[in-house]
Order: C-alpha cells, then structure tokens, then sequence
C-alpha cells in the first residue's frame, strides 16, 4: 500500500510514519514545511519526504494523491490561542486547503483518512460524546475559539455529502486530546500558544507559574499519541471495507481529568523523577482568567468524553495507557531530553 500523509512532520505524521515504516511494508510519501522530527526516518528507502507547503505545492499534492491508495490530510493549525488570534489562518488551511485535498480524492477515487476533530462537539451535554448521535454545540460567532471547530465540522459534512452523492470512501476519525513526547514545538510554548500538556512542562523547565484557567476544573480525556496511532493502523490495515463512511472517535474515556488534576499530577510526576533539574524553581500553580490568558474571544467547553463504543465494536481498538502512564511517559521523555540540552530546544529530538 502507498500511504500519503501531508504534514506528515507534525505530531500525529511523524509518530504515524514511524510506526509504518517498523510494522508494515508499505510505503510513505509525505510533505511538510520542515523535517526535524522525521530525521531518523528520512534514510528509509520506503519513505519519500518532500519539503514544501499545501498551499502553494498543488502540483505536488495532486500528483501524489493520484499516485497513492489511502490519503491523510494532517496539515491543519491546531492551538486554541491561534484561534482567536489567526482565525482567517485557521480557515484557509484548516477548510479550504483542505478542501482542495478532498476534492482530489473524489476526482481520483481515492480513498480519503480525515482527522475531525474532538472539538467538533463543542458544549455538547450528552455525558459521552457520540458520533452519530451527538448534537454539535457551538458559541456565539464573536467567540472565534468555535472557528476551527466550525471549520471542521463544515469539512466532515462535505465529506460525508461526497460519499452519500458521489462515492467518496472515506473513513473519519476524532482524536480527543493525543497527547506525548512531539506534541507541540517549544517555539510554541515560548508564545504560550501550546497545547495544555506542552506548555505546562515548558513553563516547569523555564522555571515559570503553570497558568490554571478559569480555575482549572474543566476536563479532558488525555489519550496517549500510541493509542491514537493504533486506531489509525487499524483503519489502515483492516480487512473488510465496513469502517468506511463511519466517524470515529479515539479517546481514552478512563484518563478523564481536570486541568487542576493534570498540572498537579504533573508536578508529581516531576518532583519524584531522578532527573529532576536541581537549579529550577520549585513548579507552582498560578489562578489567571480566560481573558487574560486567550483574549476576549475566547470561550471553553467544561467538559469532554467520547463515547468509544464504535471504535471498539467495528475496530477492536481500545485505549491501553492510563493516565499516571501517559504524564509518566511524557515526563521522563522531557526530563531525559533537558538533561541532554538545557537549552530546551527540546521538539528538534522529539520521538
Ligand atoms: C484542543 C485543540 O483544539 C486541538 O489540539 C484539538 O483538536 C483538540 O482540543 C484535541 O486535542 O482533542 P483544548 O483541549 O481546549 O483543545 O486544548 P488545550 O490547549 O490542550 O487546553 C486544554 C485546557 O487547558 C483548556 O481548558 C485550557 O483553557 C486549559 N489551559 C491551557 C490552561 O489552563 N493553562 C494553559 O497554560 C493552557
């Protein structure tokens, strides 16, 4: 199988690239801005990288949709600070160029792998999310945070339209929170426009607060990055054809935690870890308002859970690392990678 994966440099396209390439004999051929975190793989003869940009390599993209048999589109901004601050940024990549990929894949009859979104549920009351039952529950417009959910959302319908009206094979899956070693880049943190997990091991390692929002009860379900990858080699890989057109959503149910819960198991996890920076303030908790931290076009969902039901029937897949093993994990990566280079040019060595 030939296997394409645009941003494949990024969090889920490099942990997904890796995996391939050690327990299959498929081939990948991937794009992306920059190539730091595939470095080990670009000497494999079943990987093929090209450095370039969605937006501008059309030519490229096309070709290469034609050329392979499953499509994953990864290239999409991600961070809920660039949502209020970029959200035209966030529709043109996330919605229209994406779009571009889609409609190559129904001209070309190929078959299309689309990561939604957990945040596509929005404040959604049910106590589990399901995927097709679940109303979509979003803010009012001036909140810009619902952009990228709204941006999502749209895609996944004119996905599914493409494949009631004109056969587009598609399969769609929600990750809830992926979170481990490669998340985010620290040029990210620096900007405190990473995600939760990342930016509050950045702020420890900068000897700076951990900012709690709100007051920090909201919750999410944390689901380790090699869960999330195992539920994509089980759409890859499966046998028959009854995961097309399904929506998938990939969580761990079990791990749900506040952000409280999260900033305090963290700085646990860190104090007890043997390479603990000795020269660094002791981690500490600061209370800060949603406004002041994201801006005024900010607005948070207080709670997330999918239902994992789906997945598990059709797919057999189900979440196996809990949630101490996920902050336990990720911790000793980072620890071990700051003991190497205090300097915190900690994503280049990413996993
Ligand atoms: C994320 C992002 O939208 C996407 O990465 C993704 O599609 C989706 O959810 C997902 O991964 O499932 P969110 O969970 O709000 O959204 O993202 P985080 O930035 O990780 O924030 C989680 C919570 O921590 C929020 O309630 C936020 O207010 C809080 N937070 C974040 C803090 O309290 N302090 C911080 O320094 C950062």
């Amino acid at each position: 199988m030939k296997v394409l994966i645009l941003g494949v440099n990024g969090f889920i396209g490099h942990h997904l690239t890796k995996r391939i390439l050690e327990e299959t004999n498929w081939q990948v051929f991937g794009m992306d801005l920059s190539s730091d975190r595939i470095q080990p793989m670009l000497s494999n003869p079943r990987f093929t990288f090209s450095e370039g940009d969605i937006s501008v390599n059309h030519e490229w993209v096309e070709y290469h949709v034609k050329k392979c048999d499953a499509i994953l589109p990864l290239v999409a901004i991600a961070t809920p600070k660039l949502y209020v601050q970029e959200p035209i940024r966030v529709f043109e990549l996330d919605f229209e160029q994406n779009l571009k990929v889609v409609r190559h894949c129904v001209r070309h009859k190929k078959w299309l792998i689309f990561p939604s979104t957990s945040e596509i549920y929005g404040m959604c009351p049910d106590e589990e999310f399901n995927e097709d039952t679940s109303n979509l529950v979003l803010g009012p417009i001036r909140n810009q945070r619902w952009i990228y959910s709204a941006s999502k959302q749209l895609l996944d319908r004119v996905i599914w339209g493409y494949g009631q009206k004109e056969g587009l094979k598609f399969t769609t899956f929600r990750p809830f929170n992926w979170i481990g070693p490669g998340l985010d880049s620290i040029n990210a943190a620096k900007e405190v426009s990473s995600r939760v997990l990342t930016q509050f091991l950045w702020n420890i390692l900068s000897g700076k607060p951990l900012n709690i929002v709100n007051g920090g009860a909201q919750r999410r379900c944390f689901t380790y990055i090699s869960d999330g990858v195992d539920g994509l080699m089980r759409i890859l890989s499966h046998k028959s054809d009854n995961h097309i057109g399904q929506i998938f959503n990939f969580g761990n149910p079990t791990a749900d935690k506040s952000v409280r819960e999260l900033a305090q198991t963290l700085i646990h996890t860190y104090n007890a870890h043997p390479l603990k920076p000795k020269n660094l303030p002791e981690p500490r908790l600061l209370d800060v308002s949603e406004e002041n931290y994201y801006g005024k076009d900010y607005q948070d969902m207080a709670r997330r859970k999918p239902s994992v039901d789906k997945a598990r029937r059709i797919l057999g897949w189900e979440p196996k690392v809990g949630f101490d093993e996920v902050i336990a994990k990720t911790v000793d990566f980072y620890l071990n990678l700051y003991a190497k280079n205090p300097t915190m040019e900690l994503e280049k060595e990413a996993d």
